[in-house]
């Protein structure tokens, strides 16, 4: 088996750039029939599906496998987004269990420090899974977290956090589509050595034309795909522009 690192380069290059983030808030029903219909729907110009707790709580093993199971069976890459941070043996439990339900990836938050990131990602890639971790958030205030200044390093929180990736041989990182200049800076120092992921296309703002010119690899999209009145089309047109 191949690394996920490479797995999901070589579906995107079939299939587009394209990662549902596979999100419903509570009054939807019919969870998994929903998430097995987008599945079966997207997947051609899709390269990957991305849950996160909005399905994790809600559903049970059974579902999610079917889940993992139907998204594999169109080559379509799994990404558990929970935003992983932990001390090592809390996080060696929890991807040991993700693992299981089919999930190919990750999504860590590297405060949890240098010595636990290691461990997270030496531990995942032994099995072929993926860690992408986070480097710059989407969301307008992120700036005043990510882009604090550490005096004794002389940087900016997510350059620090982009050398971490790069250093421990992380997939990928993520960088939020309304931060170009930032993508831009990351492209430059990472070029092909892991890939950038970047959330807030459409709903929050960002532009996919704009951010894969930016630099990003993949684009994660929900809202804009979710509530359309066709999202087939929508998603079609996305994965032209990226
Ligand atoms: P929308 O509906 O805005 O959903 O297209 C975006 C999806 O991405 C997640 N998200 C993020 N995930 N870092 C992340 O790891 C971020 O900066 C970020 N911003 C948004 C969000 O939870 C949703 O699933």
């Amino acid at each position: 088996m191949t690394s996920f690192k490479t797995r999901i380069r070589s579906k995107s290059k079939e299939s587009g750039r394209i990662i549902l983030a596979n999100d419903y808030d509570t009054e939807t029903n019919a969870l998994e029939s929903k998430t097995l219909k987008n599945i079966t729907t997207l997947h051609k110009y899709l390269c990957a599906i991305k849950l996160n707790f909005h399905l994790l709580l809600p559903l049970g093993k059974k579902e999610i496998n079917k889940i993992t199971k139907t998204a594999h069976s169109y080559g379509l890459e799994v990404i558990a987004d929970i935003k992983l941070n932990d001390i090592g043996n809390t996080n060696l439990v929890t991807t040991q269990r993700l693992w299981d339900l089919g999930f190919d990836a990750v999504i860590a938050n590297p405060i949890m420090g240098i010595d636990s990131l290691k461990q997270l990602i030496s531990n995942s890639h032994k099995t072929n899974h993926g860690v992408i971790t986070l480097c710059h958030m989407s969301a307008p205030s992120a700036k005043y977290a990510y882009e604090l200044d550490v005096k004794q390093e002389k940087k900016k929180v997510y350059q620090i956090f982009l050398e971490w990736a790069l250093n421990q041989k992380a997939d990928g990182i993520i960088v939020g589509a309304t931060y170009p200049d930032v993508i831009k800076y990351c492209k430059s120092q990472a070029k092909n050595k892991l890939d950038i992921y970047s959330p807030g296309v459409g709903t929050q703002g960002g532009q996919a034309s704009e951010v894969i010119n930016a630099g990003s690899d993949f684009l994660i999209v929900g809202r804009t795909i979710l509530n359309a009145k066709n999202p087939l089309d929508t998603t079609k047109k996305l994965s032209i522009q990226s």
